[in-house]
């Protein structure tokens, strides 16, 4: 299984207007809410500037694989990962997961820890940063802090 992976840019618009919009993948998001074209592109082209926010996409044979997202603070990234739904339930998120990080660490000389805030319910997403090394750091009423050390893992 090849995973291509690239930097969002703005032709991607539309195709994460629909993914991130699909009930799949915003079902497990702290707002589940659907958003509106004009919010997605408000929200779409200033990630795109942002400096510490790093948009990633991945395709395996042409189709959509999912998205990945870094927002950095100095040597610490929150990250968010989706699948398009129809590659859901496969077990291809922890593939996805790995080429991001080693994206991360190849392309972000700053970054040593890496945190994913995943709701309780969210039982797939759970199991798949658990099996990938991801240590439990914290929780609240709603979701579970899971920690990644870069420093401490050959990838
Ligand atoms: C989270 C996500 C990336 C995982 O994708 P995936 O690899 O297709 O996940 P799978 O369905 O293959 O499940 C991963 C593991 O969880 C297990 N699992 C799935 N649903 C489960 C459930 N309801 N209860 C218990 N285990 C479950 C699977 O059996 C699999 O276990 P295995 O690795 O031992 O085989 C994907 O579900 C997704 O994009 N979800 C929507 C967005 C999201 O929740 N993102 C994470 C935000 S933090």
């Amino acid at each position: 299984m090849n995973i291509a992976l690239r930097l969002a840019n703005r032709e991607d618009m539309k195709t994460l207007f629909s993914l991130r919009n699909a009930i799949e993948v915003r079902r497990y998001f702290f707002n589940p809410a659907k958003v509106s074209w004009d919010e997605h592109q408000k929200w779409f082209l200033n990630s795109l500037e942002l400096a510490s926010r790093q948009l990633l996409l991945a395709e395996i044979d042409s189709k959509v694989l999912g998205v990945f997202r870094f927002d950095l603070e100095g040597e610490f990234a929150e990250i968010d990962i989706y699948l398009a739904p129809e590659m859901m339930g496969k077990g291809l998120g922890i593939n996805f997961l790995e080429v991001s990080i080693q994206w991360g660490k190849e392309h972000l000389s700053a970054l040593k820890y890496i945190f994913a805030k995943v709701l309780k319910e969210n039982r797939a997403s759970r199991k798949m940063f658990e099996k990938f090394g991801f240590a439990l750091r914290d929780e609240t009423d709603t979701y579970f802090l899971y920690e990644f050390n870069l420093t401490e893992r050959v990838l």
